[in-house]
């Protein structure tokens, strides 16, 4: 089984995506980790994210250590990542793992999941279970400043919902597999309903399709 998971930046995808496929003993792949390890790759080298031959380059031979590197999960980085994934030469180069990993999934799961912006679209247009996964822009820079205070980072109200409209234009924007719902996935409003809730009608959704018919 495939639970392809989209949405944009901050919406609870990648909490819902963990949540599951722990439930379901299913394998996770978070795709925007393969675009925030060639953003990575770039900034550590001193490269300007826009440069494409050199985005290119480092999605073609992955560093996947980077995958675990703390520097990941930075602003900074995920807005790299949002400017290499509008890149055509980029995404080809990152397709094949993610279109393999769906449909065999590692350790031998008899499921997985996949979270993305281009996963119930072009990644995985046959998977099983599709959740579009949002909330509002003001809500999801509530969330981002929580957490980044939480960890006792500084953080901006307005210039992190800069940073999330910014993110969401050009996610949405870009020519190549632009951040969408696909026509048959579930809608999943997190703007004023808690993870457990969100959880809750997921977990219920692939429950019913894992029934026999
Ligand atoms: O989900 P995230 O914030 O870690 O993603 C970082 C960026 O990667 C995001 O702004 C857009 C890009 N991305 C993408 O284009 N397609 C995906 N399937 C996943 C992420």
């Amino acid at each position: 089984m495939i639970i392809a998971i989209d949405g944009p930046a901050a919406a609870g995808k990648g909490t819902l995506a963990r949540r599951l496929a722990e439930k379901f003993n299913f394998a996770y792949l978070d795709t925007g980790a393969l675009y925030r390890a060639v953003a990575l790759t770039l900034i550590k080298g001193g490269v300007d994210p826009s440069n494409e031959p050199a985005a290119e380059k480092a999605s073609k031979a992955l560093d996947h250590a980077l995958l675990s590197d703390p520097e990941l999960r930075l602003e900074d980085t995920g807005k790299a990542a949002s400017v290499v994934a509008s890149m055509l030469g980029v995404r080809s180069n990152l397709m094949d793992f993610q279109k393999n990993f769906g449909v065999n999934p590692p350790s031998n799961k008899s499921g997985a999941v996949l979270d993305g912006r281009d996963i119930g679209t072009v990644i995985c247009p046959a998977a099983d279970v599709k959740f579009f996964v949002t909330a509002s822009a003001e809500e999801r820079a509530k969330r981002r400043v929580a957490e980044m205070r939480s960890r006792g980072v500084n953080a901006n109200f307005e210039e992190i919902l800069a940073d999330v409209k910014a993110r969401d234009e050009r996610d949405m924007g870009r020519k190549d597999a632009p951040l969408e719902k696909a026509a048959d996935a579930h809608l999943l409003d997190t703007t004023d309903l808690a993870i457990d809730a969100v959880f809750l009608r997921a977990a219920a959704i692939v429950e019913n399709c894992l029934k026999p018919q």
